[in-house]
């Protein structure tokens, strides 16, 4: 029976439960255009507001997935394990921990999206490189695993079109900060890739999609949970992102810093991570049995220079100029950039970075998308010179801007000055990655 989009908008705005109709009238009619855009966005508001429950959201989770193509890759015989964040600043973890993984022995099929909200996406960073292809065919898709064992692609026409088109509007129209939408959208990509295993990076704090430790928590055991129904042995981290992770944010200075990390000059919040993380793929791949184990491996292809080999591997065979990785000058840059203090008379302190407000000051920049037509700018973002818990001398540089356009830097160089605390008692530190969360069935695979 056909329903129209205004009443399964309806059924949504008014509070009850959307059953697998509606579901998958609404998914059918985003992929084949009977949902127009702002029917579309009126759902995925009244979403927002008023929830699904774990039913609706594993429906949804499956009419995503099944809006395309699901890849299988019995062909391949390394363990197939991918990892996804839900989104933080600065999160430039996937770009390496993918080569990482890869030349520890995993295989790593791993499809990602572009920036979300206020936070980046592994896309967009790895298009900063030039020629380098998101979109490739399932055919090159499956022989560089092959080969390489490790690829990295975004949603298509062919594989989960649902989520490329839900997710370049919920981008720009204040619909990101939803567990069922977050959920979905995640899940619909992993799931249809081909992976054995699953690891995720649930991010909670000022500049996640949730702000606190409690609604993360709930996102990762929602996550765990319909990921593990679905047949994927899957285990997520519970990680803060109350500041950007790294110096970098921005798809250019995020690629540079990928690069410093897997040359084992990585800045150690982003390394530990990275490898706690990687780690978890590792364990949950079979191929180490402890946490240990696996830790001295990744460490070994970070220093024998086999992760940074891989990276070049990756670039060369998605059809980008690996030679950035011996001569960063050759990505988009900005020649540029200002460097700004908080005027401080005295030594200080860092106690607060809002990691929020750098996403959104990196985005006004042109590292973001404002529409969904806008066009990312590579070249653009911020080099975080201090973090929190260190001393700031007197009117000392804190973040540098590297800008394009002379009329944003006023409004980034406010922000940012609102966006930072400093004081005379150095802050408390807090662990970064808080705790470890997944069902008996994933551990049950492990081993
Ligand atoms: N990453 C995704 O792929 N989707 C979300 O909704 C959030 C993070």
């Amino acid at each position: 029976m056909r329903r129209l989009p205004q009443e399964i908008i309806a059924r949504k705005r008014d509070g009850y439960a959307l059953d697998h109709v509606d579901v998958k009238e609404f998914i059918d009619g985003v992929v084949n255009g009977d949902f127009c855009d702002y029917q579309t966005s009126a759902l995925l508001m009244a979403i927002v507001l008023q929830g699904m429950d774990s039913k609706e959201t594993g429906l949804l989770t499956n009419a995503m997935m099944r809006s395309g193509r699901i890849i299988e890759l019995p062909e391949i015989s390394r363990p197939k394990v991918d990892k996804h964040s839900t989104g933080g600043v600065g999160d430039k973890v996937s770009l390496i921990l993918a080569p990482l993984a890869a030349a520890c022995g995993l295989c790593v099929p791993m499809m990602s999206g572009r920036g979300l909200g206020h936070t980046g996406g592994t896309l967009d960073k790895l298009e900063a490189i030039p020629g380098f292809r998101t979109q490739i065919s399932e055919e090159s898709y499956r022989r560089q695993l092959q080969e390489i064992h490790q690829a990295m692609i975004g949603q298509s026409n062919d594989i989960v079109p649902a989520d490329r088109r839900l997710y370049a509007l919920r981008d720009v129209t204040a619909t990101v900060e939803s567990i069922p939408l977050i959920c979905a959208s995640i899940l619909s990509k992993k799931l249809a890739e081909g992976i054995d295993a699953l690891v995720l990076d649930v991010k909670f704090g000022n500049g996640a999609f949730m702000a606190d430790e409690d609604s993360g928590r709930k996102l990762a055991e929602a996550l765990v949970d319909i990921s593990t129904s679905m047949g994927k042995p899957t285990s997520a981290l519970l990680t803060r992102m109350d500041q950007p992770l790294g110096r970098m944010v921005g798809n250019s200075l995020e690629v540079i810093e990928a690069i410093d990390c897997l040359r084992g000059n990585g800045p150690s919040d982003l390394m530990e991570v990275t490898y706690a993380l990687c780690t978890e793929m590792l364990i949950l791949g079979g191929l180490h049995k402890s946490r240990s184990e696996a830790k001295k491996s990744l460490e070994a292809a970070i220093n024998s220079g086999a992760a940074l080999h891989a990276f070049r591997e990756l670039i060369n065979s998605q059809g980008g100029d690996c030679t950035v990785i011996d001569d960063v000058s050759r990505l988009p840059h900005t020649n540029q950039n200002k460097e700004i203090n908080l005027g401080n008379d005295k030594p200080l302190y860092v106690t607060s970075l809002d990691a929020k407000e750098f996403g959104l000051v990196a985005c006004l920049l042109g590292a973001g998308r404002v529409n969904a037509d806008s066009i990312v700018d590579p070249s653009v973002g911020l080099e975080l010179l201090k973090k929190i818990g260190d001393r700031v001398d007197t009117h000392e540089g804190i973040v540098r801007i590297h800008y394009k356009d002379a009329k944003l830097l006023g409004h980034a160089e406010e922000r940012l000055k609102r966006a930072i605390i400093l004081s005379e008692k150095k802050p408390e530190r807090y662990p970064l990655v808080i705790d470890h969360i997944f069902s008996e069935e994933s551990t049950g695979k492990r081993t």
